[in-house]
């Protein structure tokens, strides 16, 4: 284990305002008081590492407590968060001291078999474990080129509202939606204000954000978090529609709300931060390639406790694998451990017969949400096939019938 050039505490309630000002200051923005008092609700002292150097705060990583949809369920998961150091502090190895307490602090409680995280820097955290296990896809698009198929005569109604006032009605779809989204994190009340927060300050000269939701035959079944920019040129309106999430449990309901999403009067340009890498939008437009998708990192998965985590996810197909684990940082994940699962259930236990994979705890974090190839990662120097076919029997099973997704930076 590193030790810190300083000692490591934990925070207290009364240490929020210093911390966020702190943080405002390395991500190079102002702190507004709404903003302030949003994050403060979600703000868990009791998970928050701090170093400082005399009286100054140097240093913080914290965590919140929340579950991640994973294939086939909803597992514990420390939402690491609130991560910097000072520049007059960096490259002394602070950081490598407060991922390693982390890391060794979640290991230990033992109610969560991974930790997941939003990089600022894709390059900061895979030499703590870290492993990209879901991507996004960033859409950007002239909506005059775009079209989607006609409505059908039964395809439901939409209503625009409030999302503060229509928060039950997000929180029933999402729940539903969520059952069946790898990557998802699950929001309390709580995480619900965080999410639908919307301080002037952060709307860029954009409308306050508004919801469009779809009634189906068995009600509420869809809705379109989103906001619009009015501008002008000598061609006349050129306004944006920027969407936050769209989230629906009917294709008939996904296909009205975009509909709408893409046809707002006085618009003319889509941007939207957030598409899942099988987003169904780039299926159903008539020019996909008028969405300029991008493809970025989103979540990192850290596999804390390496037989309890490949026990808590469930696979696409019955699998039946030994993997040679190497871990430097929690040394108990490394080992040989027989995985044995399907989509029904799963156990992972010590192996006493030889590894048919071996691989770092990185490469599990990748795997874990079913979002990346096996073949891929092999392909890639990361995995090795220890026994002649193992790669194409266990490839299948890690996969999942839905892409790995993310909802919302925490
Ligand atoms: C990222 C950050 C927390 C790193 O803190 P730090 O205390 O300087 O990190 P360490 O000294 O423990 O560095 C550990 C290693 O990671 C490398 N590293 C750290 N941050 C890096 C970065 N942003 N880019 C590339 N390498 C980085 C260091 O070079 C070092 O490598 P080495 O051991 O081979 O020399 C700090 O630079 C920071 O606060 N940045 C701005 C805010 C931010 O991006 N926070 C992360 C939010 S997700």
């Amino acid at each position: 284990m590193t030790t810190s050039p300083l000692p490591i505490e934990t925070a207290r309630a009364e240490d929020w305002d210093k911390i966020n000002r702190f943080l405002g200051q390395l991500f190079h923005h102002g702190i507004d008081s709404e903003t302030h008092e949003i994050e403060r609700a979600i703000f868990e002292p009791e998970r928050t590492l701090l170093v400082r150097d005399g009286t100054e705060l140097v240093a913080t990583a914290g965590a919140f407590t929340r579950e991640l949809g994973v294939p086939g369920g909803s597992v514990p998961a420390a939402h690491v968060t609130l991560v910097g150091v000072a520049p007059t502090h960096r490259r002394r190895g602070l950081l490598t001291a407060m991922m390693h307490r982390q890391l060794r602090q979640i290991h230990d409680a033992r109610r969560e078999p991974i930790a997941v995280l939003w990089a600022s820097e894709g390059r900061i955290y895979p030499r703590f474990g870290y492993g990209l296990a879901a991507q996004r896809v960033l859409v950007s698009g002239e909506t005059t080129e775009l079209r989607l198929p006609a409505p059908a005569p039964d395809e439901g109604r939409l209503r625009l509202g409030s999302p503060a006032d229509r928060q039950p009605d997000l929180a029933r779809v999402y729940d539903r939606a969520r059952a069946d989204r790898p990557g998802w994190s699950a929001r309390d009340e709580r995480w619900w204000r965080y999410v639908l927060g919307d301080p002037e300050s952060q709307r860029g000269g954009a409308t306050e954000r508004r919801v469009v939701l779809h009634e189906g035959p068995d009600g509420i079944d869809g809705y379109g978090l989103f906001r619009t920019k009015g501008e002008w040129d000598g061609g006349g309106p050129r306004g944006t529609t920027t969407v936050d999430e769209v989230v629906a449990t009917s294709a008939a309901g996904y296909r009205a709300i975009w509909r709408m999403l893409l046809s707002i009067d006085l618009t003319r340009q889509l941007s939207w931060a957030r598409a899942a890498v099988d987003e169904p939008l780039l299926r159903l437009v008539n020019e996909p390639r008028r969405l300029n998708a991008r493809m970025v990192d989103a979540l990192w998965v850290r596999v804390v406790d390496v037989p309890a985590a490949l026990a808590a996810r469930r696979y696409a197909a019955d699998v039946d694998v030994t993997i040679e684990v190497t871990d430097d940082l929690l040394k108990e994940n490394t080992g040989r451990w027989r995985l044995h699962g399907g989509p029904a259930e799963a156990s992972c236990t010590p192996a006493s017969g030889p590894a048919d994979l071996a691989c770092d705890v990185r490469s599990l974090g990748e795997l874990f949400l079913g979002g990346t190839g096996l073949t891929a990662l092999a392909d890639a120097g990361r995995v090795r096939e220890l026994r002649p076919g193992a790669l194409a029997a266990a490839g299948p099973a890690f996969t999942w019938h839905r892409a790995a997704s993310a909802m919302e930076i925490f």
